[in-house]
């Protein structure tokens, strides 16, 4: 069983779902709501436990009726949380999504992801020296996210950066993380200069790009590969990222070509998005092997 370490955001998602997105100064009648667990770093964790991974969180939550069910959550989901702190006064993080038109809109708001700091992540130094792969996204301070690449380099563990939602880093940052999974969006914003062949070509097996419904896109070496994803009737793609990037790291981790990890990632993605929220659809192994 491979040990994965994940440093990053537990919210609650409050989902409405609508046939029509309003826009700005508009009032639309919305057909359902519902809260349930989400925030990129606890659903990348549960993602992982769900595929099999022995894995801890390092995160925060609020002192309130949303962070106990987060925590709980963990628990079902067999998630370790000794590194789950309640910060007194806080509340949890929260992400308000609309499901409109076959698509989300999200805006997220950090509550106690914002405790997530260096200090605290320093203080987990042992139990991150121990993993196969450490996991960070970008709901939590952009010092933590440099100083975790910083701590992963010096211990030599790899370190899967998925850099969502968009938001520059600096040169170093990319540099010192193992893997780094932009979609097209995120990575026209860290690699502003460059195209995205241009940008995968300089990174061969350390960038790749996903394309969504197409797949994902990287450079092995050799040239640009495009790893197709599977077709499936889509429910809510919410969560559809953190499940590739769980699937992503769990088969790098276990040892897996990048062909092969990208493949089974692509699968556990695509198997994520037929059921609501975004933990909702996250498959078990056994689940994924049987599709593949
Ligand atoms: O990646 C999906 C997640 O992004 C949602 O669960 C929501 O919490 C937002 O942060």
């Amino acid at each position: 069983m491979v040990k994965i370490v994940v440093i990053g955001s537990s919210s609650m998602d409050l989902v409405v779902t609508s046939a029509k997105r309003p826009v700005a100064g508009e009032t639309v009648l919305g057909d359902s709501f519902k809260t349930v667990p989400g925030g990129k770093g606890a659903n990348q964790a549960v993602a992982a436990a769900r595929l099999g991974a022995e894995v801890y969180m390092i995160g925060c939550v609020g002192d309130d009726h949303y962070g106990s069910v987060i925590l709980k959550n963990f628990k079902e989901n067999g998630v370790l949380i000794d590194c789950v702190e309640p910060i007194t006064h806080m509340e949890s993080g929260t992400a308000h999504i609309i499901l409109a038109e076959g698509d989300n809109s999200i805006v997220v708001v950090k509550g106690a992801n914002n405790y997530v700091t260096p200090d605290y992540v320093e203080k987990a130094r042992d139990l991150t020296a121990s993993a196969d792969m450490v996991m960070i996204q970008q709901e939590i301070p952009v010092e933590t996210v440099e100083y975790a690449a910083s701590l992963c380099q010096e211990v030599n563990v790899p370190l899967l950066l998925n850099p969502a939602p968009a938001r520059p880093l600096s040169a170093e940052v990319i540099e010192k993380a193992s893997y780094l999974t932009p979609n097209e969006h995120e990575a026209t914003i860290l690699f502003s200069d460059l195209s995205a062949s241009e940008a995968l070509s300089k990174y061969p097996n350390k960038v790749f790009i996903t394309e969504g419904k197409h797949g994902v896109r990287y450079f092995n070496g050799e040239q640009e590969v495009l790893i197709p994803s599977y077709t499936v009737d889509v429910v809510d793609t919410t969560g559809a990222g953190d499940t590739f990037n769980a699937a992503f790291a769990v088969a790098l981790a276990e040892g897996k070509s990048f062909e092969e990890s990208i493949r089974f990632a692509n699968r556990a993605a695509s198997l994520s998005v037929t059921k609501f929220g975004a933990q909702g659809g996250m498959p078990s192994r056994q689940e994924v092997e049987e599709a593949l």
